[in-house]
């Protein structure tokens, strides 16, 4: 159990920050997450429109949690600084104080960082996955009824889980003239007798067992919580068998070994159970990637979790949250063995910051992963649903959405969040 009991002794030393007094500590006991009824929960505003969304999105859960639990249970708020606050505050964007403070709360909702494209600085939001260990980007597709481009988006309920250390994305590349392309280009000629053309820029794709296998758990553990039927490993390893293949192998490999009680293979469907899932396995069955892609617009309705390496998941979670209807709704939560981090998936549209016009849906289904699956405050979520829901049904929505409904005049992100704060308060419960 020692790492879960680093966890709970991680006590920091801030520079600039304090948690606040009134909250708790949520902590980790026995492998799981304990929350008080005051835990403190970390956020970071983020740049261009975060501050608006990340400020509704506290809103919401606030007014969700008040009703739920009717003032016996309530998130002490704490902020911690990450880009262009960051550098007003510390005079660096990713301070520290930001990272141990997400150690020491474990649970955190933050909004989008710029990243200059070309050059300037590295990804924050990459930095802030590696140093802590965010290996899971979790990618849900919640259907509500708004306005979208796919015929079967009621079928649209799928989870992604896409690993988010390795694979192409790891960063290990070359451009064509480097040095290190021509060294690597002459090992592998010398060594393999592989020839490469002097003017390719060279990467290295790389999928290990460990990574494949945490993140496999992960996928299966949530399936068991959540009680989905279907688990699909997403690969391409017919044609890059060591890697992807290898994904496959291994992702099988934990179900089988670790989690035998709950699954069924699609062999062991037909052969034992006729075709009929028994109530209570969970279906582990893998796709090619390229069939994956098609699968979820032509069939949706066989999908549920979805597991893959890092490109793949990125492709199919923009695909699936386009089906319906983008990027508004689109939300995320990064996620290491204990510590979470919540954030909606598009960036900060510097075209609309400060305007009051920015759909913080994302954002408030963003903090609707931490309530009902980091948390285990499903009621309050539940509202947050529903209130979403009722919006979309009654037409009050912001511009993004409403452009797509013909008549519908657009709320601001203020009214919106009004909206669903008055609706959450008339909800039965
Ligand atoms: P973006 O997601 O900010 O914008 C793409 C399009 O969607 C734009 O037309 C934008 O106006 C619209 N949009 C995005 N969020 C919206 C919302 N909540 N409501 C209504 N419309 C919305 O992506 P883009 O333009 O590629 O990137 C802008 C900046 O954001 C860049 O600096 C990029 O690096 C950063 N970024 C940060 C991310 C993060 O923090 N996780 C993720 C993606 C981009």
């Amino acid at each position: 159990m020692g790492e879960f009991d680093t966890v709970e002794q991680f006590e920091p030393r801030f520079r600039k920050v304090r948690p606040p007094e009134e909250g708790e500590r949520i902590k980790v006991v026995n492998g799981r997450l304990v929350v008080p009824d005051r835990p403190i929960v970390a956020y970071i505003e983020g740049d261009g429109i975060g501050p608006e969304i990340i400020t509704a999105a506290r809103r919401v859960i606030d007014a969700a949690v008040e009703k739920a639990y009717g003032g016996r249970r309530r998130i002490v708020w704490w902020e911690l600084y990450a880009g262009h606050k960051a550098e007003k505050v510390y005079g660096e964007l990713l301070p520290e104080d930001t990272l141990n403070g997400i150690r020491y709360t474990l649970v955190a909702l933050k909004g989008p960082l710029e990243t200059p494209v070309g050059g300037g600085y590295r990804s924050l939001n990459v930095a802030i996955r590696q140093a802590l260990d965010l290996y899971a980007n979790i990618r849900p597709v919640f259907y509500f009824g708004q306005p979208a481009p796919h015929c079967y988006a009621e079928h649209d309920n799928f989870v992604i889980f896409r690993e988010n250390t390795e694979d192409l994305y790891a960063g290990i590349e070359w451009p064509a003239d480097s040095p290190e392309a021509r060294k690597l280009r002459e090992f592998l000629r010398r060594e393999f007798g592989i020839e490469i053309r002097e003017d390719a820029g060279i990467g290295i794709k790389i999928i290990s067992k460990y990574a494949t296998q945490r993140l496999m758990r992960k996928a299966l553990r949530w399936a068991i919580e959540n009680r989905n039927r279907v688990v699909t490993i997403m690969h391409k390893g017919n044609i890059m068998k060591y890697t992807e293949g290898a994904f496959r192998e291994w992702a099988y490999e934990v179900a089988l070994k670790e989690f035998r009680e709950y699954v069924v293979t699609e062999e062991e469907l037909q052969t034992k159970y006729g075709g009929k899932l028994p109530e209570g396995k969970i279906l582990v069955n893998d796709r090619i990637a390229d069939n994956m892609l098609q699968q979820i617009i032509t069939r949706p309705w066989d999908y549920e979790v979805i597991v893959a390496p890092n490109v793949n998941g990125d492709y199919i979670s923009d695909e699936a949250n386009a089906l319906v209807g983008g990027i508004g709704m689109a939300a995320g939560l990064n996620a290491g063995d204990f510590i979470a981090v919540a954030e909606p998936v598009h960036g900060t549209a510097p075209k609309y910051a400060g305007k009051d016009v920015a759909n913080p849906t994302a954002a408030i289904l963003s903090g609707v992963m931490l309530l009902k699956y980091v948390m285990g405050w499903r009621e309050a979520a539940d509202l947050i649903i529903e209130a979403i829901k009722r919006a979309i049904r009654e037409k009050k929505v912001t511009q993004d959405l409403a452009r797509h409904m013909p008549g519908v005049r657009p709320l601001r992100t203020s009214e919106y969040t009004e909206v669903l704060i008055q609706y959450i308060r008339e909800a039965k419960v």
